[in-house]
C-alpha cells in the first residue's frame, strides 16, 4: 500500500503523511522540474463534463511533462451525446488502454461512482458542489510558497504549517466545492477558517463544519482575516440570483480593498466587479496567479506520487 490509494476522490483520501509528501514533491518540481519519465508508457484521460480552464490545462501539462500520452474527451463530440452512459464511456476508455482518468463533473460524487466501476485510477478534478481536492493542494502550496518560503519544512507537523493564518471565505460558500475542500485542508494545516457571506449564500445551519467562525458582517470578517478568499457566485447552481444586480452584490459583499499584510486568494474563474474588484486581482497582495502556478506543480506531484505508489 502506498501513500495514496487507488483513487483521489476527496480531501479525506489525502492523509497527513501523503500531504507532506505531495507538498515536498511539488516544491521539488518547482525547483528542479518534473521527473520526466515517471509516466512514460502510461495513458491519462481527461474527462471534463463541465467547463474548466485552469484544472484541465494543468492536468494536461502535468501528465505530458511526466511522459504520459494524454487523451482529452470533448463532451460535445463524445458519444455521451448519443445517450451513452458515463460508466459505459469509462469502460470503453479502459478497453482503449488508459491508466488514469481525471474527471470534472456537474454532479456531486460522479468520480466516486466511476471509481467503483473501473480499475482506472480516478482523480476528482471537481464534482458539483462537493469537492475539489487538487485545488486545495494548489492553494496550500501557493500560501506556503509566498508566505513561508522554505520555513514550512521546519514545521514538521502538517498541522502547524498554516498556524497564524485566519482565512475568510466570502461569496457563495453554500454552493462551493472549493470551500469544502480548501477549508478542510487549510484547517488540517492549522489555519483558522471564517465565513462572511450574503445571507442566503452561507453554509446551511445543518452542515457541520467544526470550528468555522461565521461573521455577521463582511466588515467584521475583514477585520479578523489575514487571508481573504472570495468565492464566485455559482450562477449555474442557483435557480435565481438572491440580489438584484452584480453592482448591488459588489457594494454589499464584494472585496474592494485589502488592508496592509492581507493576502487575496481566488481559485478562479473570477467575476471582476462582483465578488472581487478587478484592480485587486493581480496586485502585489494577490496570490491568484501563484495558485495557478502551484496548481500545475501540485498536479505533477500528485500524478508522480500515484505512479510511484503501489496499491
Ligand atoms: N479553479 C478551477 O477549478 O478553475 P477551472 O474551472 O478553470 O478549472
Amino acid at each position: 500500500m502506498g501513500l495514496l490509494g487507488k483513487d483521489l476522490c476527496d480531501t479525506n483520501d489525502i492523509t497527513e503523511e501523503a500531504l507532506a509528501e505531495l507538498v515536498s514533491c511539488a516544491f521539488s518540481v518547482a525547483e528542479k522540474g518534473p521527473p520526466r519519465n515517471r509516466l512514460k508508457g502510461r495513458r491519462v484521460g481527461l474527462l471534463f463534463l463541465e467547463a474548466s480552464t485552469r484544472t484541465r490545462v494543468s492536468f494536461q501539462l502535468a501528465a505530458q511533462a511526466l511522459g504520459a500520452e494524454v487523451v482529452s474527451l470533448d463532451p460535445e463530440t463524445a458519444s455521451v451525446q448519443k445517450g451513452e452512459t458515463v460508466v459505459d464511456t469509462v469502460k470503453t476508455l479502459e478497453a482503449e488502454g488508459l491508466d488514469y482518468l481525471v474527471v470534472r463533473a456537474r454532479e456531486a460524487f460522479l468520480p466516486h461512482l466511476i471509481s467503483r466501476e473501473t480499475w482506472l485510477r480516478v482523480i476528482n478534478a471537481g464534482d458539483g458542489q462537493h469537492a475539489h481536492p487538487t485545488q486545495a493542494l494548489a492553494d496550500v502550496l501557493a500560501l506556503l510558497s509566498v508566505t513561508e518560503g522554505a520555513r514550512w519544512k521546519n514545521r514538521k507537523e502538517v498541522g502547524r504549517w498554516l498556524t497564524g493564518y485566519r482565512v475568510l471565505f466570502t461569496g457563495d460558500v453554500q454552493h462551493s466545492r472549493v470551500f469544502r475542500s480548501v477549508a478542510d485542508v487549510f484547517a488540517r494545516c492549522g489555519a483558522q477558517i471564517g465565513t462572511a457571506t450574503y445571507p442566503t449564500l452561507g453554509l446551511k445551519v445543518a452542515e457541520s463544519f467544526p470550528g468555522v467562525a461565521r461573521f455577521e458582517t463582511l466588515a467584521e470578517g475583514l477585520r479578523w482575516a489575514n487571508v481573504v478568499y472570495p468565492l464566485r457566485v455559482q450562477r449555474e447552481r442557483l435557480a435565481s440570483l438572491p440580489f438584484s444586480s452584480p453592482e448591488e452584490y459588489h457594494q454589499a459583499y464584494g472585496i474592494s480593498r485589502l488592508t496592509k499584510g492581507q493576502w487575496l486568494m481566488h481559485c478562479g474563474p473570477m467575476n471582476r466587479g462582483v465578488e472581487v474588484a478587478g484592480r485587486l486581482a493581480y496586485s502585489e497582495q494577490s496570490l491568484i496567479l501563484a495558485q495557478v502556478k502551484w496548481g500545475y506543480c501540485g498536479r505533477v506531484a500528485l500524478l508522480a506520487t500515484m505512479e510511484a505508489d503501489r496499491f
